[in-house]
């Protein structure tokens, strides 16, 4: 898939004023600073359609964009960043579990993880609990451009290994880099991939 138009539709703190939910939607969550943003204007061909940062916390509020006048592409805040003030991070947190409960056309969650960094307990609890409340989710590494492909594979690997001390399989998962645009092709053609079995 190509992506020929993107739309900002509007950014809410209340999950029932978001759009109607009448449209096939993938969503982008992780930590703070794990390039969420970044991958959306990647993914976009935009590099100012969603606000990016290198401080954390950058995201505030539950972004909508609608692509090809067809589907909806969300961002949301971080979750988890030690940097971010307690408050904040509740704040967030609230948010975003709220939004999950209440997109009935969410069709996948993509759950961001930095490429470099060892499984994290906060990672791991929430696609648990994403897993218990029967969330399509699938994994993508992020700043695969920060490693060397040594490193790189390295890293997926002690993540699988981790994944799977859990889980039966490990879910989809892609590699990205919002400034090299590895992973664009992978992660569009899923989608649509995923949207025509919706409307199937
Ligand atoms: P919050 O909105 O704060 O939750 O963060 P976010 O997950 O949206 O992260 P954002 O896209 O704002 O990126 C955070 C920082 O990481 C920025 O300085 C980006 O330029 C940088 N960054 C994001 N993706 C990549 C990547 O693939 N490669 C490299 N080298 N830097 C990246
Ligand atoms: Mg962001």
């Amino acid at each position: 898939m190509n992506i020929t138009v993107a739309e900002f539709v509007m950014s809410n703190s209340d999950v029932n004023k978001c759009p109607k939910p009448d449209k096939p939607e993938y969503a982008f969550i992780g930590r703070s600073n794990v390039g969420k943003s970044s991958l959306i204007n990647m993914l976009t061909n935009n590099k100012n359609l969603a606000k990016t940062s290198s401080k954390p916390g950058k995201t505030q509020l539950i972004n909508h964009f609608l692509i090809n006048k067809d589907w909806f592409l969300v961002d949301l805040p971080g979750y988890g960043f030690a940097k971010v003030a307690k408050n904040t991070r509740q704040r967030f947190s609230r948010l975003i579990f709220k939004y999950i409960e209440n997109r009935p056309n969410l069709v996948t969650l993509f759950v961001l993880i930095d490429s470099r960094h060892e499984p994290q307990a906060k990672d791991t609890e929430f696609m648990e609990w994403l897993g218990i409340n029967e969330v399509p989710f699938s994994i993508i590494f992020t700043k695969a451009d920060k490693l060397t492909k040594q490193k790189l594979n390295e890293s997926i690997n002690t993540y699988k290994k981790v994944m799977l001390e859990s889980w039966e399989e490990m879910p989809p998962y892609f590699i990205s880099s919002s400034s090299s645009g590895l992973g664009k092709d992978e992660i569009l053609k899923y989608i649509e991939e995923t949207i025509k079995m919706t409307r199937e």
